[in-house]
């Protein structure tokens, strides 16, 4: 065992001043797992942490977050940060501080920003690491994996390069999460696993006193992407496992709040939405049956976890599906608009519908403020407006 893993990891800097309407993830789902709304107490919720990848896809989110006083964390991947930066992540983060700042200033609910998937294994995903505690609220150190290898990391490595982030982290107010065990599918444009292992409880008991991290990833069988099973048959989570490791955390620390990453719902209404479209088009290269082949995480099933104690829900493939299906049924509908913002607006709107529909579920509204809307009037409808779809309010 290292020396320095004797050494109590430093505790998170809960006194740091973050821009105004900012905090810390873990800020967020410590409310989520009491069940703090306002002053009042109730029950447990969760923060969906969306993967927002363009300017629009994050005014997308801030408009549901206010929309519903919700607690918004908005999570950052490594080729999204690229994206943003015109191919740098590190100028990215920049990009990325300097607006979500503005607009949480701005804002009616507090929000939290994270690096997701943060490669502290290799070099340069080590330097986008640094730069996030400097630039974020939160950050994942996933050092769970060598993708190279092909293998799960050494516990002795994980521990190590999880506890280096949280010592630089920790004393700036920053939150990490780390990960145990392996997540299949794809969590990043440059990171395919087509294995994947359970979180091992002993190994956990060691990972979390070592590394003093307060938000876990552990893997329980969800897994990233659009393809979480076969066509008809419901996506099995070890939720024994989960509740095991809840209990086994729970007894190290109850601050620690746990992860589901791979939480995408299948929404029948953006598949039949796309299906239509693409039944009535000329489309012919496959894309048809792979839009039935899609196949998402059994909502049932995270919702018991929610109940359990997980109180971040990673959704990223869920609003692809969405913005992908608007826009097919943007263009099916009228292919010559000489108008970016035409298409922008519709795609857009369908993104905060997304967000909309996933906070409700995660019972996450009135956070902040009452909501604006009636959440029962609201209907999750791709041929809608967001205005229609929210009942008559905008
Ligand atoms: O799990 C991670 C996300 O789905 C990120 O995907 O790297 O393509 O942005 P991305
Ligand atoms: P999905 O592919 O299920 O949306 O998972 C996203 C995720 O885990 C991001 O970290
Ligand atoms: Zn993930």
């Amino acid at each position: 065992m290292a020396l320095d893993s004797y050494i109590r990891p430093p505790q998170l800097n809960t006194d740091r001043k973050f821009p105004d309407n900012m905090l810390s993830a873990h800020a967020l789902l410590s409310r989520a797992k009491n069940g703090e709304k306002g002053s009042k107490k109730e029950k447990r919720y969760a923060v969906p942490a969306f993967n927002v990848t363009t300017i629009a896809s994050i005014n997308a989110a801030f408009t549901a977050y206010e929309m519903l006083g919700s607690s918004g964390l908005l999570a950052f991947s490594n080729s999204a940060l690229k994206f943003l930066g015109r191919g740098d992540a590190v100028f990215g983060l920049e990009v990325v501080h300097d607006y979500v700042a503005k607009l949480a200033k701005r804002s009616s609910v507090k929000i939290a920003t994270h690096l997701d998937h943060g490669d502290y294994i290799h070099d340069s995903g080590r330097k986008v690491v640094q730069e996030a505690v400097r630039t974020l609220t939160s950050v994942m150190a996933d050092c769970s994996t060598d993708e190279k290898a092909k293998r799960p990391t050494p516990l002795e490595a994980n521990v190590g390069l999880t506890r280096e982030v949280v010592n630089m982290a920790h004393p700036q107010g920053v939150s990490v999460e780390g990960e145990l065990g392996v997540l299949a599918g794809e969590e990043d444009e440059d990171t395919k696993s087509d294995f994947s292992t359970y979180t091992n409880p002993v190994e956990l008991e060691r990972f979390l006193r070592e590394t003093g991290v307060l938000m876990l990833a552990p893997t329980i069988g969800t897994m990233h992407g659009p393809n979480k099973g076969k066509p008809g048959q419901k996506v099995k989570l070890n939720v024994q496992l989960a509740h095991e490791l809840l209990k086994l955390a729970d007894s190290i620390d109850p601050r620690i709040c746990f992860v589901a990453h791979g939480a995408s719902t299948l929404y029948s209404q953006v598949t039949e939405y796309a299906i239509r479209t693409l039944e009535k088009g000329n489309f012919s290269n496959g894309s048809l049956q792979k839009w039935k082949d899609f196949v998402g995480t059994d909502w049932d099933q995270i919702e018991g976890l929610i109940e359990a104690g997980f109180c971040k829900i990673n959704t990223d493939t869920e609003n692809r599906q969405t913005f992908l299906a608007k826009l097919l049924g943007t263009v099916a509908q009228e292919a010559a608009k000489i108008d970016i913002r035409y298409y922008d607006t519709a795609t857009t709107e369908a993104l905060t519908q997304s967000y909309i529909q996933k906070l409700i579920m995660a019972g996450n509204y009135g956070v902040w403020h009452d909501p604006k809307i009636d959440i029962k009037k609201f209907k999750f409808d791709l041929s809608k407006s967001l205005a229609d779809a929210v009942g008559g309010a905008s």
